[in-house]
Order: C-alpha cells, then sequence, then structure tokens
C-alpha cells in the first residue's frame, strides 16, 4: 500500500529541492523519525525530510533530556531510518559533546553519521560560536543543518527550555547567528521555540530554508517530534504541538484487549493456529494407538 495522495509525483528530496521550494513558496514538511516502521510511513506520506533527532534521548530510550545520547547510540537508529526512507531528505543530529570540542572531531563524527548511517546531511546546535565547526564540516563534504533558538543541547546554559529571542539584545544576536549559519552555507536552518516576528524576520533575510518548531507559521517549513504528533511522550505537549492522532489510546486499547483474550483462552483461535497434514495426523493416530494397545 502506498500512502503518497494520488497524483503526487515521487521525487528523491536533495538540499537543492528543499532549496527550490523556499524560493517557490511551497511549504517543506519535516518530521521526526528513530525505527525502519515509522520512517518507512513518513516516506511514503511523501515527508519532505526525515529527522533522526536526538530528541530521541527521550522518546526511545528514556533519558531525562538529550545531553547523555551517545553517538553510537544515535547511529544504531539512523541506520534502522535510513533502511526506511528512500525519497526524504535524511537528516542526522550531531549529538551534545561530538562535536562542541574539536573540529576534527566533529568532522571524524559527521562523516561517521554519512558512511555508517547514511545521513545526507548532520545537524547542529547553535549560530555564531558554531561557525567555525561547520564550516569545516561542509569542507569536508558534508552538508550541515544549523538549529538556532531554544537549543536544546543548551538546556543548562538556558536555564530550562524557555523560549528565546524576547529581548532586543536576544533578538539581534538572532539575527546575527541566522546570516552566520546562512553565509557558512548551511542547507537549511532549524528554528526553534522563538517569537513568530522574530522567526519570519530570519525566514526574509536568510536564502537557506528555515524549518520551524515553536517558531510560528511564517517558517519556509515546519517540524515536529513524531512523538508528539501522535501522542507518544506522556506528559503535557507543549503549546506549539498539535496532536493528530491517540497512538497511547491506540496501543493501550489492543494490549488490554490482547491480555483478555488470553486470559479467557479466546486467543489464539483454531483459524490462527497451524494444523498437521492429513496424512501425518493419520500415521501419528495409528502410532499412539498402537502404544496404547501395548501399554494394555
Ligand atoms: O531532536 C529533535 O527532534 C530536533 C527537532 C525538534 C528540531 O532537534
Amino acid at each position: 500500500m502506498s500512502l503518497t495522495p494520488i497524483g503526487e509525483p515521487r521525487h528523491k528530496n536533495t538540499t537543492a529541492t528543499i532549496r527550490e521550494k523556499k524560493f517557490r513558496h511551497d511549504p517543506i514538511t519535516c518530521l521526526t523519525a528513530y525505527d525502519y516502521a515509522t520512517a518507512r510511513l513518513l516516506d511514503e506520506a511523501g515527508i519532505d525530510i526525515v529527522l533522526v533527532g536526538d530528541s530521541l534521548a527521550m522518546t526511545m530510550l528514556g533519558y531525562e533530556n538529550t545531553l547523555s545520547v551517545t553517538v553510537d547510540e544515535m547511529l544504531h537508529h539512523v541506520k534502522a531510518v535510513r533502511r526506511g526512507v528512500k525519497d526524504a531528505l535524511l537528516i542526522a543530529d550531531m549529538p551534545y559533546g561530538s562535536y562542541q570540542a574539536d573540529p576534527t572531531e566533529a568532522v571524524h563524527n559527521a562523516a561517521r553519521f554519512v558512511k555508517e548511517g547514511g545521513a545526507e546531511v548532520v545537524k547542529m546546535e547553535g549560530g555564531e560560536k558554531r561557525v567555525d565547526v561547520i564550516r569545516r564540516v561542509i569542507d569536508a563534504e558534508i552538508p550541515v543543518a544549523g538549529h538556532i533558538g531554544l537549543t536544546p543541547q543548551s538546556i543548562h546554559i538556558m536555564g530550562g527550555y524557555k523560549v528565546q529571542g524576547k529581548t532586543l539584545n536576544a533578538v539581534e544576536q538572532l539575527m546575527r547567528d541566522a546570516v552566520a549559519l546562512d553565509r557558512a552555507g548551511v542547507a537549511c536552518i532549524y528554528v526553534e521555540g522563538v517569537p513568530r516576528e522574530v522567526a519570519t524576520m530570519i525566514t526574509a533575510e536568510v536564502e537557506a530554508p528555515t524549518i520551524g518548531i515553536g517558531a510560528g507559521p511564517d517558517c519556509d517549513g515546519q517540524v515536529l517530534v513524531f512523538h508528539d504528533l501522535v501522542n507518544l511522550t506522556f506528559g503535557h505537549p507543549a503549546k506549539f504541538v498539535r496532536r493528530y492522532g491517540d497512538a497511547a489510546a491506540l496501543i493501550a486499547q489492543s494490549v488490554l484487549a490482547f491480555k483478555a483474550d488470553v486470559v479467557s483462552h479466546q486467543f489464539p483461535n483454531d483459524t490462527e493456529s497451524y494444523h498437521l497434514p492429513k496424512e501425518t495426523l493419520a500415521a501419528l493416530e495409528t502410532v499412539l494407538h498402537r502404544k496404547q494397545a501395548m501399554r494394555r
């Protein structure tokens, strides 16, 4: 079964096609995926970008924040997603600590996401202060996605997950960050947790497509964490989340129904069971009769 709407042509999304979309004012769609099945469903639905976000630290691995997830843990998920994605552009998050300390190490880690994981773009958080390392990675032929505003890897510096860019100074810094990333040649810029007005100004200022999350409707594209979209996150959703489905309810209902059927001997039934071929059954019955007769 294909989920692609009838009449919508399939094509491979690349950093170039995403950029063209900005110039056509054609909204870019992006969702996170961390496993083969979800990646396949998103790809077949025609989502433009599949992001293996380090949000998997919480959604998949149950960590408190994104800081603990390692390159090896991320790679495990990137490889699974790679096997499910054909047409979407595949972006992988560089986890905290894998690019901040040393540009050479950053290039080495980014190359692992490309060579071992099959990622087409790597994403790094930070603006002006990250430009040197981003340039080094791009110089190594690896496209980079920027990420500014509420950058979850800076949770302790920000003092929590707080909307950024609320003062004039902060707005000016965000503009400098966006322009610096654009000049460095990033493939796109994720803009998270900033006032709508700021995201609108950034989007108008830079050539790179902006992908917003909690940044209002005027970015070139929108991203949501898949687990937020389908209610698999167990907490109160952030203001910007729109729930499009209730997977938690569906899973809970299915699990409870399975449990009830097993406990009441309703599952599996005969049609859900394998049966011996007739000849084997007849031969088995003969053997059993003979054994019974010998015992008498
Ligand atoms: O890790 C993630 O899922 C992200 C998106 C929210 C942009 O960085």
